[in-house]
């Protein structure tokens, strides 16, 4: 690594042309029209950093000591806000309101800083962009001022940029990459893109990119935004996407086909094509968000993307729970605990219908029947459930959950290795249970 740095070093430190630094916004730049072959901008990513309110603290400091020797960059008492690109719903007053405003005023700021991009740049020219954010609704704003600038991404790739010890990264879930975009200036007769037709490049295209980034080794949340930069490719090259209506089909609509096509390679993927809903929707949070909490928002859209509701999964299932506008999902010793899921789960059982249970129900039951040693019940109801035989395909899920889950912390580790456990002594278990008579008789699964 450091070889690579000093190599760069002594190579760039031999371009003859200096360089001019110019200190201002970059939704007003002060250069003329058609000027730059290539522009390239790594933005605030939303909220993620405050940056001007972290600044002051070293600021003030800089300012006394060497303020005089660069006036023209400690003009104010502390460090300029009004024009800073970032989502900062403090500096409007606090809660919906404010987080609106904040939105809006992010929004309106990328998207002059991309007209003025637009401006400067020569028609032939290349603008790059990076960009990282977990949430959905972070990307769509940035896509959207993009796209409404005449820029859009003819290459995409994801970088592995963050540390995961990196201050801003701590807490804030799995992403570890940066998405670089190098785009060009929409052509100004652009045509209309019909979705039917748009839909089917989107199928054709980003399949293809996700096998190659899938190779590479991306996952979980990562792989969700790799595909991001693809998909715009296909559908930021046309002015606009119609449906035949005559309705535009907005780039939140695009975005959400997007990640139905993500979510359906990564389930074929990890071999779980097959599985009900609620499983699919279960075991893709824990590869994509581990036991991190999300939005109501973001969740609703992962649930959408497996054809799941996240309302129904939160009442039926239990597979959610929730506080405001965060949601997570709780591992089985938490489901478990819900007076409700047990006394459906032991209806189920009385009535014969625990064969017609969500995977993930069957196998969080037999987690907790296991980890409390009661191999009575375990009997009963692997019995009920006809998995008696080891090549069932409920142990191929228990197995790839392991697989998504081994490398999380927090109380997901404590899934999986209560899955683990499990898992290794299927085998013995199911010897056990076979000796074991289910008398067929009426009993409690909870004692
Ligand atoms: C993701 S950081 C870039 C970090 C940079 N690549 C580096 O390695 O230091 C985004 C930067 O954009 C700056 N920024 C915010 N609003 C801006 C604006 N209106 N014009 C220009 N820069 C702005 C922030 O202060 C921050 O330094």
């Amino acid at each position: 690594m450091e070889r690579i740095v000093a190599v760069c070093l002594s190579r760039e430190s031999r371009i003859p042309q200096v360089g001019a630094a110019h200190h201002g916004s970059a939704a007003a730049l002060p250069f003329p029209d058609k000027h730059f072959d290539a522009v390239v901008i790594d933005p605030p990513y939303a909220d993620n950093v405050p940056y001007a309110d972290l600044s002051d603290f070293f600021y003030v400091w800089l300012r006394r000591t060497v303020g005089d020797l660069y006036p023209e960059a400690f003009g104010t008492p502390l460090v300029p806000k009004d024009e800073e690109a970032v989502v900062n719903p403090a500096r409007f007053g606090g809660r919906k309101e404010g987080e609106r405003i904040a939105q809006a005023h992010y929004q309106r700021l990328m998207q002059q800083s991309f007209e003025e991009i637009y401006r400067v740049l020569k028609p032939e020219g290349m603008a790059v962009v990076m960009f990282t954010h977990r949430s959905t609704a972070a990307w769509e704003s940035l896509i959207r001022s993009l796209l409404d600038a005449g820029l859009y991404p003819t290459a995409s790739w994801p970088v592995h940029t963050e540390m995961e010890a990196s201050t801003h990264q701590r807490g804030k879930g799995a992403i570890q990459s940066t998405i670089l975009m190098a785009c060009r200036r929409r052509p100004e007769n652009a045509g209309v893109g019909w979705y039917a037709q748009v839909r089917a490049e989107l199928e054709r295209v980003v399949p293809e990119r996700l096998r190659e980034f899938w190779q590479a080794g991306i996952r979980g949340a990562d792989f969700f935004i790799s595909a991001i930069g693809p998909a715009v490719g296909v559908f930021g090259r046309y002015r606009k996407v119609m449906r035949p209506d005559g309705v535009e089909v907005t780039v939140g609509d695009l975005l959400e086909e997007t990640r139905a096509i993500v979510t359906a390679f990564a389930l074929e993927q990890l071999g779980l094509a097959r599985l009900d809903k609620p499983t699919r929707f279960y075991v893709l949070y824990r590869w994509a968000y581990g036991g991190e909490e999300l939005s109501f928002d973001e969740a609703n859209k992962l649930a959408k993307s497996v054809g799941a509701d996240l309302d129904e999964l939160a009442a039926e299932h239990r597979l959610i729970e929730r506080k405001g506008e965060r949601v997570r999902v709780p591992i089985f010793a938490k489901r478990l605990g819900s007076e409700a899921f047990l006394k459906a789960l032991q209806t189920a059982f009385d009535e014969g219908r625990l064969g017609q249970m969500a995977e993930i129900d069957h196998v969080h039951l037999l987690l907790h029947l296991w980890s409390k040693s009661d191999v009575e019940a375990l009997a009963a109801v692997l019995g009920r459930a006809g998995v008696l035989a080891e090549e069932h395909p409920l142990w191929r899920t228990a197995q790839a959950l392991l697989e998504v889950e081994q490398s999380a912390g927090g109380e997901v580790a404590e899934e999986a290795t209560a899955l683990a456990q499990l898992l290794g002594s299927k085998r013995s278990l199911l010897r056990g249970v076979a000796a074991v008579q289910d008398s067929g008789r009426q009993f409690r699964l909870f004692g």
